[in-house]
């Protein structure tokens, strides 16, 4: 039977569509495993079912002797170097359209949050420091009306902006493809990264993490946005200038963040954690049940097909094939 290396415990919905299939050695500990681990496991087995926590480079691919294909459990695709899987012939794969909701999801709720003020005011209520109502308390930042400015409209942003609709507001995007159905069933605007940061109340990250993205939003960019907009990001923390934002915080540049990663996972830039005008969540977008279930059945999927010699479902490198 064939053997699959699991980098860490994925919901048993993925695991047991596996062990259907392989035997699976599986990293029990609840952690990523180190680099030494990684470079182990990978030269024992036929097929490696990884994480965004895993960085799989030409070291990793060299020691993976036998193996057929790396299944990502992520739709993000950073942590894989794929010119260089495919110029080995590698398959590599990740989990596009079952996380799709449940991030859109995410960035609505730290919308709402930061612009609400929703974890400041919590903690007061934990305190016994709230004084009873008042009139100038938590005053926070409108939504309905708004101007929304979305970064990058493929599955998530578009998602995340067709979600507006029941606060009527105006959308800008910004893509390098015109995106017809946000443009046909919202009036969506397609504008340049400046316009939009320039004239959005609230601008949400939704591009991948490539060169060309690193630090897309920087000081200049923060500097571009109104004083009273914020900023949320659900896509990948380096796409966002993390030390600029947080001068950008503390300097009032912009109102407020709402962010689910960071640029050095699981540390944050120095002052991000003091910051009241920032929501921060551990990277969990994608934590619904529903979203990780289909996250690994979809890994699962594309590594047994992988393993079987077919071709992968969600293939990043589909040129592999081609070779056959
Ligand atoms: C992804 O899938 O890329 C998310 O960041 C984690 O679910």
């Amino acid at each position: 039977m064939s053997r699959a290396f699991v980098t860490r415990r994925i919901p048993d919905a993925g695991l047991d569509l596996l062990r259907r299939h392989l035997e699976v050695i599986l990293n029990e500990e609840d952690r990523p495993v180190t680099r030494q681990e990684l470079l182990q496991g990978v030269s024992q087995v036929d097929g490696v079912l990884c994480l965004l926590t895993d960085r799989i480079d030409g070291e990793v691919m060299e020691a993976a002797r036998s193996v057929k294909g790396f299944a990502n459990f992520a739709v993000g695709f950073d942590n894989l170097d794929i010119p260089e899987a495919t110029r080995r012939g590698l398959p590599l794969s990740n989990t596009p359209g079952v996380l799709t909701d449940a991030t859109a999801e995410m960035a609505w709720t730290l919308l709402f949050a930061v612009a609400r003020r929703i974890v400041e005011s919590d903690a007061v209520m934990r305190s016994g420091r709230w004084p009873g109502w008042g009139p100038l308390q938590f005053i926070g930042g409108d939504v309905t009306g708004r101007t929304l400015g979305v970064v990058g409209a493929g599955r998530i942003g578009q998602a995340f902006a067709l979600k507006s609709r029941g606060f009527g507001m105006p959308v800008l995007y910004a893509d390098e493809r015109p995106n017809e159905t946000l443009e046909k069933e919202l009036g969506a605007r397609r504008v340049d990264l400046e316009t939009l940061l320039r004239e959005s109340d609230f601008v949400s990250v939704h591009v991948p993490l490539m060169p060309a993205t690193r630090h897309l939003v920087d000081a200049r960019a923060l500097r571009l946005m109104k004083r009273n907009a914020y900023l949320i990001n659900t896509s990948r923390g380096p796409v966002v200038d993390e030390k600029a934002l947080v001068d950008a915080l503390r300097e009032g540049v912009i109102a407020g963040a709402g962010l689910d990663v960071y640029e050095d996972e699981p540390r944050m830039a120095p002052g991000l954690a003091e910051l009241t005008n920032a929501v921060l969540a551990p990277h969990t977008a994608s934590a619904t049940k529903s979203s990780r279930d289909g996250m690994a059945l979809t890994a699962a999927r594309n590594l047994v097909a992988m393993m079987a010699g077919e071709r992968a479902p969600d293939c990043l490198n589909p040129q592999v094939y081609d070779r056959r």
